[in-house]
């Protein structure tokens, strides 16, 4: 009998071990993943950070592990913003190749701030 009350106790525990461990941060911890959408959005200080976290160890301008692709000026950035690579890349759109590569993908807020830099027309802000 006590091994059938150890054996209980055992698998409610593992219960709420396994529970915690499927838990996402952002749902434990809400606050730290708000997305900031009142701070305006800039080529400079939005956008470069994170393609400089995300992209140019690959493809910024000396970098070679970017199968040719380059990055990291304003002309290179533009252009793929406008050829709709950058945003079909990092939101792993189908005909894309899904960037970064190798790593998670970028948090919904990143891709909404790069987003909101193309829509606005790309601008060198
Ligand atoms: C670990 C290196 C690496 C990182 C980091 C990386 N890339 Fe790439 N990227 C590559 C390679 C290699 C290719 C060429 C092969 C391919 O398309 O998968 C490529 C191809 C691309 C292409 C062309 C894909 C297509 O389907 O036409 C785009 C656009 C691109 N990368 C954008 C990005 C962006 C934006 C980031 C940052 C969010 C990024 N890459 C991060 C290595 C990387």
């Amino acid at each position: 009998m006590k091994t059938k009350n150890i054996l209980i106790s055992f698998s409610i525990l593992l219960f709420f071990f396994s529970a915690c461990y499927y838990d996402k941060e952002d749902q434990l911890y809400p606050s730290s993943g708000i997305c900031d959408t009142t701070t305006p959005v800039t080529y400079t200080a939005s956008v470069v950070p994170l393609l400089q976290q995300y992209c140019y160890s690959c493809h910024g301008g000396t970098a070679t592990s970017g199968g040719g692709i380059v990055m990291g000026t304003y002309a290179t950035d533009k252009a793929m913003a406008l050829n709709g690579s950058l945003y079909g890349s990092i939101s792993h759109a189908a005909a894309y190749s899904p960037m970064p590569k190798g790593q998670n993908k970028m948090t919904d807020c990143q891709i909404s701030k790069v987003k909101k830099w193309i829509d606005a027309g790309s601008l060198n802000n």
